[in-house]
């Protein structure tokens, strides 16, 4: 059994990182023949990709997937620990699992994620939720057949969440949700301890992958057919920096480019790090993507500061201009916290000057939400809710006149679009995404999937465009 501590989680030691392979133990190949598993992911990208990871572990058992709960031997939860609601929602769907075990006594519940690395979760989940079998970590996602088959032939409940990263592991098999855009994880962890978020402790040191591994991984997609795919770190804009002396995240681009898949994509990018090497990358690759999701966080210096941030209101917008001057076409999304621990009506106001400049194409807004451990659930908080909750209605207001306004920009123009596959909301239409990351429907048929097209836009809303293939 391993419960994680915060006060280990915190440590970034200067250990060397190991690299080691995953290999399915041969003996396991068939534990879940004829049973099914379920799998509901909360939170980040990054979850998502590890969701796609934990599938593939668990069909190379023979496991089957389904997407009906009540159908599943094995349900697992795997979890976001960013903000208050997402534990909630967590918590709160716990109860229809046990409800379920309490019918299936031989029903699996599985618990995974970023939630599970608080100490404060994982104790709570130990203590008080005892009808769930298995507890593990994001550090080892990779000795699920082991958890698994310990549990099946020990029949005892298994607790494995680890404090502290372990070796990277490369090889690792992925049941992707797409058959045309892929995520490629090209670094772990965060070091840069913003003072409000809970990643670091969640997911560990900084450790970035060999350039090696990264570029086989997309050469090898390619081979499959995929289109895109989005380099996918905490904080990519730092990449190589705990690898490489004289090999950053430009580089790095500059060779997925020249690999010649059709469309590059990265996410998150952190202001602090984006040099201008980065910026004449992605001008000078048309397979780059004109699309940078650029967090600001906050407008006022003051609260960038005590959020450690490390960059000023003014530092931001010149990196905003200069981007836009040398992408014009680029769109930038962002992400604002509203109410942060002392956030007065002028820090508030310096927040909306920063959008009423920059106009950005969208922007995922957030109440600030203590997470246990991190510096800033200790500061004083004298903002009342209703304040934050008034805040954040009326940042969205702004952030939606904006995003409809960028949008008015492709009426009627004609733009490329990855054809993804039948919309959600209407099974009529054909949904993909622009380059730069809209979300656009449009009249089609099976022929256009995994195809990019060019699309006519003739409707624009806050969130999507309607368009014509022409
Ligand atoms: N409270 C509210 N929002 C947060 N985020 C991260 N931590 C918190 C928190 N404690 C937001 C940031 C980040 C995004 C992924 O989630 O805006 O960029
Ligand atoms: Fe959290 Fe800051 Fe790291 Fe982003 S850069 S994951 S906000 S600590």
């Amino acid at each position: 059994m391993h419960i994680p501590s915060l006060k280990e989680a915190k440590v970034r030691s200067k250990k060397l990182v190991n690299i080691s392979e995953y290999i399915l133990n041969q003996n396991l190949k068939e534990l879940g023949l004829g049973k099914k598993y379920y799998i509901r992911t909360y939170g980040c990208q990054m979850n998502e990709h590890d969701s796609e990871n934990i599938k593939a572990l668990l069909e190379s058992m023979s496991f089957k997937e389904t997407d009906e709960m009540e159908k599943a031997d094995i349900v697992l939860l795997n979890t976001c620990a960013i903000r208050e609601n997402a534990h909630n929602k967590v918590f709160g769907f716990l109860g229809r699992v046990k409800h379920l075990k309490d019918e299936n006594p031989n029903l699996i519940t599985c618990i995974c994620g970023c939630m599970v690395q608080e100490e404060s979760v994982a104790l709570e989940i130990m203590n008080k939720y005892k009808w769930v079998d298995i507890v593990f970590g994001t550090h080892n996602i990779h000795e699920l057949p082991d958890i698994l088959n310990r549990l099946i032939k020990k029949q005892e409940r298994q607790i494995e969440v680890y404090s502290i990263e372990g070796d990277i592991v490369e090889k690792n098999p992925y049941k992707r949700d797409s058959q045309y855009k892929a995520w490629v994880n090209i670094m772990y962890g965060c070091d840069k301890f913003c003072t409000y978020c809970i990643v670091p402790y969640t997911r560990g040191k900084q450790r970035s992958r060999k350039k090696e591994y990264i570029l086989n991984e997309i050469k090898e997609l390619m081979k499959d057919g995929y289109k895109e795919v989005t380099l996918l770190g905490q904080n990519v804009n730092a990449y190589g920096k705990d690898l490489y002396d004289d090999y950053d995240m430009s580089n790095l681009l500059e060779d997925t480019a020249l690999t010649g898949i059709e469309r590059v994509r990265f996410v998150t990018s952190h202001p602090w790090d984006f040099n201008d090497k980065m910026i004449s990358i992605i001008k000078k690759y048309p397979n780059i993507m004109p699309y940078i999701h650029l967090p600001l966080q906050s407008g006022s210096d003051r609260i960038l500061k005590l959020m450690g941030r490390r960059y000023t209101k003014e530092e931001y917008l010149k990196l905003f201009n200069k981007l836009k001057e040398a992408l014009p076409y680029s769109s930038i999304t962002t992400d604002i916290i509203v109410g942060f621990p002392g956030e007065t009506e002028k820090d508030f106001n310096d927040t909306l000057d920063v959008v009423n400049t920059c106009k950005f194409d969208s922007a995922f807004t957030f109440i600030f939400s203590p997470r246990e451990g991190t510096p800033a659930s200790k500061m004083e908080d004298n903002v009342t809710k209703e304040e934050k909750e008034a805040r954040l209605e009326t940042l969205n207001q702004l952030v939606n006149k904006y995003s409809k306004q960028a949008n008015m920009n492709y009426l009627n123009k004609v733009v490329p679009v990855l054809i993804e596959g039948y919309s959600d909301k209407d099974d009529n239409k054909l949904m993909g995404y622009t380059d730069t990351m809209k979300l656009v429907n449009v009249k089609g048929d099976e022929s256009s999937i995994g195809k990019i097209v060019n699309v006519k836009i003739t409707d624009v809303k806050t969130w999507s465009m309607d368009g014509e293939i022409i």
